[in-house]
């Protein structure tokens, strides 16, 4: 029998009922677009991520492309970001007509290096053609990124910082969410992610209400938002005075209705996540190149479960015919994919990067994978070494 490689129906079995009801009540009040569930789930949302406030929008890749708009980031400015990473991180940066520079990332946790982010950074600042002007981070697999170290470079440089923890949100670093040290962090609600919706739909987590309000207008076409309207009066719906050029991305009611029901079941999650993945790396130890090392003091929300093998493609074919899925995250980085290979890489180019590419294999990972099923690939993964 197969083994499912995320399995989404073991979750819906369990609070099936309530979703039912949820989103009868959102089918039943008809405020399909901006309904009371959006505002709930993103003040609920925010207090899961010890954030002030959170801003839900239509997927995890405008959950990017929002600050970077809110900010002004545009032509001239240069975003560090890694290379190893889902090609939303980069691809939101040349939207709004400014630079990713592409930067290595450690060979243990797969995050951004520091070091090389500030020789990236020195590097642009040299060459004087672009003003450093943010960093993204990105918890990969679902583990958090070395914040402290990274906050530190961005307070000298004076960047902004974004936590994109599509895959990690819900990760702490000594029991801090990611915002503790970014500006915002951003997540996306992709069925497939630690918290997915049924559908797309993303959120930016934020101290700042000014940035919260600038947000909210360009999620909704520009619209005046409570900053715009001081010293003037404007009668109607200010979906109508539009006062800068925006994008629509909302989150459907019914996703937010959908997404309280799972909130409230996700902290559960994470924990089954973490026993899955301590059996795993209790039984893999010495059978693979290597098994996922955590940054110390961080919880990862193990989005991914990525193992290292010097023969990855051989263990993955090998695992297909025992009907165990696997997936390659990611096979080519991102500066080398032909619309990205222009852009500027940092001082000593991204070696750990491409050679990752070569031997991460991801395994089945979810909170309802049974003892039994992971024993299974435990044993097919040490045959294939013996
Ligand atoms: C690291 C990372 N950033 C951003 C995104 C974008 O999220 P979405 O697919 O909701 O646009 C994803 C997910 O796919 C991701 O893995």
């Amino acid at each position: 029998m197969s083994i499912s490689f995320i399995d989404l129906a073991a979750q819906q079995r369990r609070i099936r009922a309530k979703i039912d009801a949820a989103i009868a009540a959102v089918l039943d009040s008809g405020a399909y677009v901006m309904g009371p569930q959006v505002r709930e789930f993103e003040a609920k949302l925010a207090a899961f991520g010890q954030a002030k406030l959170a801003l839900s929008c239509a997927n995890g890749t405008d959950a990017i492309a929002l600050p970077l708009m809110a900010w002004g980031v545009g032509p001239g400015d240069a975003v560090f970001c890694p290379s190893f990473t889902f090609a939303a991180t980069p691809e939101v940066v040349p939207w709004v007509g400014a630079t990713p520079v592409f930067v290595d990332v450690l060979a243990d946790t797969f995050n951004l290096d520091p070091a090389r982010l500030e020789a990236a950074i020195a590097g642009v600042k040299a060459k004087g053609e672009l003003t450093p002007r943010v960093v993204i981070a990105v918890d990969l697999f679902g583990q958090p990124a070395d914040y402290p170290a990274i906050k530190a470079i961005c307070d000298r440089e004076g960047l902004k910082l974004i936590s994109d923890s599509a895959q990690g949100f819900g990760c702490t670093l000594g029991g801090k969410h990611p915002l503790h040290w970014a500006d915002v962090a951003t997540t996306s609600f992709f069925p497939a992610k630690p918290l997915g919706c049924y559908g797309d739909g993303g959120a930016v987590l934020t101290n700042d209400q000014d940035l919260w309000d600038l947000m909210d207008s360009f999620r909704v076409h520009g619209k005046a938002v409570a900053p715009d309207l001081v010293g003037r009066t404007f009668d109607h719906d200010t979906k109508y005075l539009n006062t800068r050029i925006g994008m629509n991305s909302r989150l459907d009611t019914i996703q937010a209705a959908i997404l309280i029901e799972k909130l409230a079941i996700f902290q559960e999650e994470i924990d089954l996540r973490q026993v899955v993945a301590d059996r795993y790396a209790e039984g893999l130890k010495g059978f693979v190149l290597a098994t996922p090392k955590v940054i110390d003091g961080g919880v990862s929300v193990w989005a991914q479960y990525v193992i290292e093998h010097a023969d990855r493609d051989g263990l993955a074919a090998h695992l297909k015919t025992q009907g165990i899925p696997t997936a390659v995250y990611y096979p080519v980085p991102m500066h080398v994919q032909a619309p990205y290979a222009d852009f500027p890489r940092g001082a000593g180019g991204l070696p750990v990067t491409e050679a990752k590419a070569e031997t991460v294999l991801a395994l089945p990972m979810h909170p309802y994978l049974s003892k039994a099923d992971q024993q299974r690939i435990i044993e097919a993964i040490r045959a294939f070494n013996g």
